[in-house]
């Protein structure tokens, strides 16, 4: 299994059959020697620095209804709320002044946030802070939409592509969402020039090993600036309520697998992880992660953005959260940095 992991680290890539091998693997010298590679390679490019963003959740309102998610349409019980664009623009305030150099715009799918409303909204930021990137993460919307928030000023944009099999894709989604849309989505978004991100969950229900090497290759046609996975974390009131939730060690071992495959590619350890284990980000930081993601969302609303059980960070100010991670990533041996932290 080490010969499977030198490979890895030495050429950015693997066979499917080694993939599936690896991925299998309880071989406990082999993903540690992943680990010292996954790390070795993230300090090769990026040293020891880990960026920062700040994450505002404007919206728990959405009109798709994927049945992981704890914000789905049919989830009665969910509460909605959207921020008002002054409460935005109080949010970038406060980031600002913690050293915040980008705003990550995360929302369900909701119409009110209409091409007008987001133009205007980015110019805005942009203006106030010429120095900060805008990333969104508003879910599928046409090519049109996007050019248009680009020439406003966007920068980024995270879109999951959740997973490469049609079949599974099927299985996670109800019929009106396609997986061919979200493929689409993501390669006009390139073409668009955003930095892109795009990803997938670790051990959601019905996914096989096979399921994760299509993901890998998926990425591999891709070839997004920034990579998110987490661990599917199931939440009470989805169809998916009873089953099991991603693990820890599959998670830390396709990070580390993602950063020899892309070795210069930017990788949160996401609150996902976080919220799987009390030591999950700093593990997913030596497993190669070199982003974090801490919450700019008015504390009254976190809450209401609630997308699994038990997510962390719900309580906490932002200024908490942000001299909490520097904590967590200090004790892990790293270093924040208030740079923008564009993709080499
Ligand atoms: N609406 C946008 C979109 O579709 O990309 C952004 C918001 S969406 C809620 C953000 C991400 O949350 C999804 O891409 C999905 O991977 C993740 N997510 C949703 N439900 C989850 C769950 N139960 N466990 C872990 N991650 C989940
Ligand atoms: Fe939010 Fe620790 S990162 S409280």
């Amino acid at each position: 299994m080490q010969e499977i992991v030198e490979k890895l680290y030495n050429t950015g890539n693997l066979s499917d059959s080694e993939l599936e091998s690896l991925l299998e693997t309880d071989d406990e010298c082999a993903l540690n020697l992943l680990t010292v590679y996954a790390d070795e390679t993230r300090q090769k490019y990026y040293g020891k620095k880990v960026f920062l963003r700040g994450l505002i959740e404007i919206s728990s309102y959405c009109r798709n209804d994927c049945l992981y998610c704890g914000i789905r349409r049919s989830n009665a019980n969910a509460e909605r709320y959207r921020l008002s664009r002054e409460e935005i623009m109080s949010c970038c305030e406060n980031g600002y002044e913690l050293g915040f150099h980008t705003f990550v715009m995360q929302g369900g799918e909701d119409s009110y946030f209409t091409d007008d409303f987001m133009c205007s909204l980015i110019s805005e930021i942009k203006q106030k802070y010429p120095d900060c990137a805008v990333t969104l993460s508003l879910g599928e919307r046409s090519c049109e939409s996007y050019r248009r928030m680009k020439e406003a000023g966007a920068d980024r944009y995270l879109l999951r592509h959740e997973t490469a099999s049609e079949e599974l894709y099927r299985k996670l989604h109800p019929k009106e969402m396609s997986l061919e849309n979200r493929k689409k989505c993501l390669f006009n978004l390139r073409k668009l020039g955003y930095q892109v991100g795009s990803g997938f969950m670790v051990g959601v229900p019905f996914q096989t090993t096979e399921n994760i090497i299509e993901d890998l290759r998926f990425l591999q046609e891709l070839k997004p600036h920034m990579i998110g996975i987490g661990p599917f974390v199931p939440h009470h009131d989805t169809p998916f309520s009873d089953e099991k939730g991603g693990t820890l060690g599959l998670t830390l071992k396709i990070l580390g697998i993602l950063r020899l495959m892309f070795p210069k590619v930017l990788i949160p350890a996401t609150t996902a992880l976080g919220t799987i284990s009390p030591v999950g980000r700093e593990l997913g930081l030596k497993n190669g992660c070199n982003v974090v993601m801490p919450n700019l969302s008015p504390v009254d609303v976190r809450k209401k953005y609630d997308l699994y059980d038990n997510k962390i960070c719900t309580g906490e100010e932002a200024a908490e959260c942000r001299i909490c991670l520097q904590k967590r990533i200090e004790s892990a041996g790293y270093e924040i940095v208030s740079e923008r932290g564009d993709a080499l």
